[in-house]
């Protein structure tokens, strides 16, 4: 297993991306193609997979502009390999190499009522800061949650 940051060239792994993102996500909150091709010229896009070259888990982040600082805009893991681990082990490997880079600190928004993804990232050392009613639409809330990274 193995932890790889996505290329621009690599389109078939950014293709199997792509389809995690509609499993993962829905039609609500996933990454379209424009984003995805951004998250990799811009920001980073990291990924976990097996050594069969499978899928596992996929980070995606962006930087916030004059500041040592990120965004994790997504996170997931390929719907058959939840609960396995590796969710944990992408987002320790990646909090190093952001730190390597210069990051001091990573945001996130989720669901209030995704509580999988909260006592992951609670875990992992990230905090609730503000409930943000309303950010993505009528009743649509997040919870904003920050780490330092140490
Ligand atoms: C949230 C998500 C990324 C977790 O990934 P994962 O690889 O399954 O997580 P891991 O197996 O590494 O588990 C990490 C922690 O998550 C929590 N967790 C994972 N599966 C869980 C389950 N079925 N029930 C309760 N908690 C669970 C636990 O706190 C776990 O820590 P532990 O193993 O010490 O108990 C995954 O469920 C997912 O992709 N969900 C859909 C997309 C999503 O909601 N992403 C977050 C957007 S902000």
């Amino acid at each position: 297993m193995r932890v790889v940051e996505v290329q621009a060239d690599d389109r078939e792994l950014i293709g199997k991306i792509y389809k995690n993102e509609i499993e993962s996500f829905g039609a609500m909150g996933g990454a379209d193609m424009w984003m995805i091709m951004s998250f990799i010229r811009y920001g980073k896009l990291y990924v976990l997979l097996d050594d069969e070259d499978n899928l596992l888990s996929v980070a995606q982040y962006q930087g916030i502009m004059g500041k040592n600082e990120a965004f994790l805009y997504g996170f997931s893991t390929s719907l058959k390999e939840r609960g396995k681990g590796y969710g944990k082990i992408l987002l320790e490997d990646t909090h190093k190499k952001l730190k390597k880079l210069g990051i001091d600190k990573v945001y996130l928004t989720v669901d209030p009522k995704n509580k999988v993804a909260i006592d992951m990232y609670e875990k992992n050392g990230y905090m609730i800061e503000e409930l943000q009613k309303d950010e993505y639409g009528k009743g649509v809330h997040r919870y904003l949650m920050v780490k330092i990274l140490m």
